[in-house]
């Protein structure tokens, strides 16, 4: 059955030569026309700088597609269709005469506009100017754009407030790739759909939470815009968040975006602050040095290409968040994230509190709670881990611990697991918000963010070195170990 988006749409995308639109975003529009999810009059146009026409346009992107997707997918047939598509402007995009040209393109089109803005924060402004301007916005114009949005909650709110003056808060698409992901969608089925964990998602049988997103990359040439960032810019105030918030939020009285992002914005404003005074047990930064990953020797951050020498930019955070709600008094949430870690894997855990009264042989109480494993990548599944008996005779009564397991790609063999931007795309082709960042999410996140660094500017703290492919500095492991836990390595 040939299934595809009910309305056609034509797509603006600026910035179409970068690496953004490259290497996530042509790839995703591939795919979606591969599974016929393109209505047959979706129409793209492809915006760069860089001249040499649409011939150019489609060589890059025929070799870039040849990079990004699997051996077999890339269907000579349905390339065809897809470039045949595209239109190409070489364009300033600071500069109204491409804009024009824009304006003829669209001219008599009734579809609605998606203007995708692949490119620097900074230049948001002047594009949704030019934009109005020429006179292609319309009340159905969709703006999708990325992070950073901003370097904290002014600069922030100063682009906010840029594309504020052009476009409505329905009309604003904020990109967290990580809201794409198949299994963070999951998470919502997982907690909305199943009444059995509805009822024990709280302070009363959970004992801790464990967010880690670990990646073994490590600046890989984009040192001035990272030094510029660090981990808790890059990381922490979009991608983490926005998981904490999935698990903490309390249940939506339905799926519409507002009805979830009201709820993730009770979470963020319920975030303790942390302070001088508990910046010592409640926050790790650390930063690499050279090392070794899979056996092959890494320079450290301040010898990659293009470094500047003493930053003291932190490629790796450890944090103790806590929540001042009735829900989640007393739980921490243990939040982990780094560059040049040994392994790529993103997962949450949730530790449940022990039995309240235990019976089995006392050597064994130390496995007796249940583990719940949400694997966001890679091997993307759900796995509870639950206390049955040992098996045979001689074993008694011996817990085992073991895991009731769903695979996704075990469960649904034959299906693909789309990628994040294929999942946004297709939502933002629907007009769907829910899965992106509304104007208050993103401006609490940073007020949260902006006051732990600006407390590690104040203090002088330096960050501490780890050694590449190690689990960052042992300060991060001390930290959870003070309040009698470990990290969870399940390697
Ligand atoms: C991006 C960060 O938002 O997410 C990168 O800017 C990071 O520094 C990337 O590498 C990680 O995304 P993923 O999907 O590979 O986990």
């Amino acid at each position: 059955m040939v299934t595809h988006a009910s309305t056609p749409c034509d797509l603006v995308l600026f910035g179409a030569l970068g690496d953004l639109a490259q290497r996530k975003l042509l790839p995703a529009l591939f795919q979606l026309e591969r599974s016929n999810l393109l209505h047959p009059q979706t129409r793209l146009m492809a915006l760069a700088r860089q001249d040499g026409g649409l011939e150019a346009f489609y060589t890059e992107t025929r070799e870039r597609l040849a990079l990004q997707v699997k051996d077999g997918e890339l269907d000579e047939a349905v390339l065809t269709r897809f470039f045949a598509r595209v239109s190409f402007i070489q364009l300033d995009f600071k500069q109204p005469e491409g804009y024009r040209k824009l304006a003829e393109w669209r001219s008599g089109s009734s579809a609605p506009q998606i203007v995708y803005m692949a490119t620097p924060p900074s230049l948001y402004g002047a594009i949704a100017e030019r934009l109005s301007e020429s006179g292609v916005v319309t009340e159905s114009t969709r703006v999708v754009v990325e992070k950073p949005i901003g370097q904290n909650l002014e600069t922030s709110r100063q682009i906010n407030d840029q594309l504020g003056r052009h476009f409505a808060e329905t009309q604003l698409y904020r990109i967290d790739h990580y809201l794409g992901k198949e299994t963070v969608q999951n998470l919502i089925a997982l907690r909305f759909a199943n009444n059995l964990f509805a009822t024990q998602w709280n302070q009363k049988y959970i004992s801790h939470v464990e967010i880690t997103v670990a990646e073994t990359v490590g600046i890989e040439g984009r040192w001035g815009y990272f030094d510029q960032a660090g981990q808790l810019r890059d990381m922490v105030q979009n991608h983490l968040l926005q998981l904490l918030c999935l698990i903490a939020m309390d249940p939506p009285s339905d799926l519409s975006a507002d009805s979830i992002r009201d709820e993730k914005v009770k979470v963020l404003k319920a975030l303790r602050p942390i302070t001088p005074e508990n910046m010592e047990t409640h926050l790790v930064r650390g930063q690499y040095t050279a090392g070794n990953i899979k056996g092959k020797a890494v320079p450290g951050y301040l010898d990659e290409e293009g470094a500047v020498p003493g930053s003291t930019t932190e490629t790796f955070v450890a944090i103790k968040a806590e929540l001042a709600n009735w829900r989640w008094a007393g739980v921490p949430f243990y939040l982990r994230t780094g560059k040049r870690m040994p392994q790529k894997y993103s997962q949450i855990l949730i530790h449940f509190k022990p039995a309240p009264h235990y019976i089995f042989d006392p050597d064994q109480k130390h496995i007796a709670n249940n583990k719940l494993i949400i694997r966001l990548q890679p091997d993307e599944g759900i796995s509870l881990q639950v206390l049955t008996k040992d098996q045979g005779l001689d074993k008694g009564m011996r817990l085992r611990q073991g895991p009731l397991q769903l695979s996704f790609s075990e469960a649904f063999k034959a299906e693909r697991i789309p990628d994040a931007y294929e999942r946004l795309l297709w939502e933002v082709m629907k007009g769907n918000q829910y899965l992106f960042v509304r104007r208050d999410e993103v401006e609490y996140a940073w007020r949260w963010i902006d006051q732990v660094i600006q407390n590690c500017e104040n203090l002088n703290m330096p960050p501490k070195r780890y050694a590449a492919g190690s689990w960052g500095p042992v300060a991060s492991i001390a930290m959870i170990t003070r309040d009698g836990r470990s990290w969870y390595e399940d390697t």
